[in-house]
């Protein structure tokens, strides 16, 4: 009997040590996965998943790549861009476009001279003659928008030089979306336009107030 319960506490004692709620340095037990693959363990130790990575190898498809190339001709949504004067500034033939894709208006030309002047009044200044203060710390100074070469620029060729930069201007593709390029392209014209205005520009009602 005394054995029995010598033998009961035995027992005990060594149940209760397995629940003494302590913490462990050690790292947990992992099944090896190979055993589990091999022996086909219904155990996946939670952070060894069946899943596949990116670039990785995979046997489950015929060319061994894990990453699937999207079907051919696929465009993402919204990604099409297909209106080359809106999207490139270009005509069917390639040619920097003349005309505007998009309809001038006071907003339009509002907003480019907002965006100008965040983006590009810091090196072309705000009235576009190339004297901004970042040239004045030693980057490249820029020619002047009134220029006889760049007030011959079509609005395409403006557009074009936002979206890839130019030489030693880098382009700005990244940060302003195509609708605030033509925004800004109208904005540099209506700058071009008020350094070159005549008399006949202004409105007669207006003339007398010219100083
Ligand atoms: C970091 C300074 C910098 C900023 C910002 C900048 N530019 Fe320029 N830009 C230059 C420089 C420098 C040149 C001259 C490049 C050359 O000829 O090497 C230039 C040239 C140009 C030209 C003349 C291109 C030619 O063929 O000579 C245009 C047009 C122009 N920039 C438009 C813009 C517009 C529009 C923005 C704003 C979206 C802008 N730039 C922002 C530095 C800048």
């Amino acid at each position: 009997m005394i054995r029995r319960m010598l033998l009961l506490s035995f027992f005990a004692a060594l149940a209760l040590a397995g629940c003494r709620g302590g913490t462990s340095t050690e790292p947990p037990l992992l099944v090896p996965s190979k055993w589990v693959d091999h022996f086909f363990l219904p155990v996946t130790n939670m952070n060894n998943q069946p899943k596949a990575k990116a670039q990785s190898q995979s046997h489950f498809w015929p060319d061994g790549r894990t990453a699937r190339l999207p079907p051919e001709h696929t465009v993402a949504r919204d990604a099409l861009k297909a209106d080359d004067a809106f999207y490139r500034g270009v005509d069917s033939a390639g040619k920097p476009v003349a005309q505007y894709p998009v309809e001038l208006s006071e907003g339009l030309l509002a907003r480019g001279q907002q965006r100008y002047n965040i983006y590009c009044a810091p090196c072309h200044d705000a009235v576009g003659t190339g004297k901004g203060i970042v040239p004045t710390k030693g980057w490249i100074p820029p020619p002047s928008f009134h220029d006889e070469r760049i007030l011959e620029f079509v609005p395409g060729q403006l557009f074009d030089v936002i979206s890839h930069g130019v030489r030693t201007m880098p382009s700005y593709a990244k940060q302003i979306s195509e609708g605030d390029r033509w925004a800004i392209v109208s904005y540099i014209q209506a700058l071009q336009r008020s350094h070159h205005a005549s008399l006949e520009d202004v409105p007669p009602e207006l003339r007398n107030n010219l100083r």
